[in-house]
């Protein structure tokens, strides 16, 4: 069977994507499928002809993530100034794949625009639909349907990033607030802040990368995620950055931060932390995997959804696989189930 990995992309988690999807195409391998790994931004360069020579058992190198996000004006520069999200014959690798492995995180790739894309070409794809996608990747529309459906969330409220002023968000949500970009990931552009002064800055580092900004109020706790895998949550893991919060640095940078998966919770936190990251799942419709963040709040004890991935990390240490092997799903099994997943929900569809 043959497997198309896209990674890569032109969104700010580009690295990490690439990262992934190196290892997810190896597991792939590993697990006895032909595998073609593509940078969906980059593209395929020059005629291909028969698409299926592409799909190989040889295994692809490793790619190593950067401290900070890449300068995707310079990679635009590189690529001749190409600003189109899918670059050539990527569309035409896909239709050639009996699945396409959706490594991609943030962007285009996890908003929903590829997967309406692919379902246009009858391409089966692994994750979630369009909607769910485009539902998650949308912090202003997650906050609205998920507290439409009672999951629990942070106070907050969305707006546009130049129509915001200082005296409406201390009035709304006071602080300490945390200010974030509405369609970004890995906590880029996201910031913490404790003062008014420091509003100012973080609605214009949110302004960078979104028009639409998110505004909450700050959970003071413990932070958690939790994987979902074919509808089933997989065990909390904790995050502990051993200093400030979890940001890109901290995220990706061997060693900030303390991962505890399973996460020492009582049965009862243990429980309702599933229950609001379930909860969040299907409000979103997500599908095949996702992983949902959430904080447990110091006073009351309760936890609140902070946001859902649809196509959350998944390099062998991101947060979803470390959970799948706390239950004894290895790296390996773990990418070939998101393919069967994702073979099955097309065979519901078509039956
Ligand atoms: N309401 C909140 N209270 C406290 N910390 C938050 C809150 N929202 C986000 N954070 C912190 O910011 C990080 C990134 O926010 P998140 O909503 O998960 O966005 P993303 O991961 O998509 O960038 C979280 O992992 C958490 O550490
Ligand atoms: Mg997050």
């Amino acid at each position: 069977m043959r497997i198309a990995v896209l990674a890569g992309g032109l969104s700010p988690e580009r690295d990490v994507s690439l990262a992934s999807g190196a290892l997810i195409a190896r597991a792939l391998i590993d697990g006895g499928y032909d595998v073609a790994l593509a940078d969906v931004y980059m593209g395929i360069k020059g005629k291909i002809g028969d698409f299926g020579k592409l799909f190989t058992r040889e295994k692809p190198e490793l790619y190593i993530i950067g401290s900070c996000e890449p300068d995707l004006e310079a990679l635009i520069a590189s690529n001749g100034g190409r600003r189109a999200p899918v670059g050539e014959n990527i569309i035409e690798l896909c239709r050639a794949a009996d699945v396409v492995f959706l490594a991609l995180h943030g962007g285009m790739g996890e908003n929903g625009q590829l997967q309406a894309t692919l379902d246009s070409f009858d391409v089966c794809y692994t994750g979630s639909g369009y909607a769910a996608c485009f539902m998650a990747m949308d912090k202003a529309v997650t906050r609205r349907v998920l507290t439409a459906d009672g999951v629990p969330m942070a106070d907050g409220f969305s707006a546009k990033a130049s129509e915001l002023r200082v005296d409406e968000v201390i009035s709304r949500v006071g602080l300490p607030c945390v200010v974030k970009p509405n369609s970004c990931g890995s906590s880029v552009g996201v910031s913490i802040v404790d003062t008014e002064e420091e509003l100012v800055a973080a609605i214009n580092a949110a302004a960078a990368f979104d028009d639409i900004a998110v505004i909450e109020k700050k959970i003071v706790g413990r932070e958690f995620s939790v994987g979902i895998l074919e509808g089933s949550t997989l065990p909390a893991i904790e995050i502990i950055p051993v200093s400030g919060f979890y940001d890109y640095k901290n995220k990706y940078q061997g060693g900030c931060t303390r991962e505890i998966c399973p996460a020492d919770l009582t049965a009862a936190e243990a429980a309702e932390a599933s229950a609001v990251a379930l909860a969040a799942y299907k409000s979103l419709r997500l599908e095949g995997y996702a992983r949902v963040d959430v904080m447990q709040d110091r006073e009351t004890g309760h936890f609140y959804c902070l946001e859902a991935n649809a196509l959350p990390g998944m390099t062998p240490t991101s947060l979803l696989p470390q959970e799948a092997a706390a239950v004894g799903i290895g790296y390996i099994e773990l990418c070939c189930r998101i393919v069967n997943a994702a073979i099955s929900k097309k065979g519901k569809k078509k039956g």
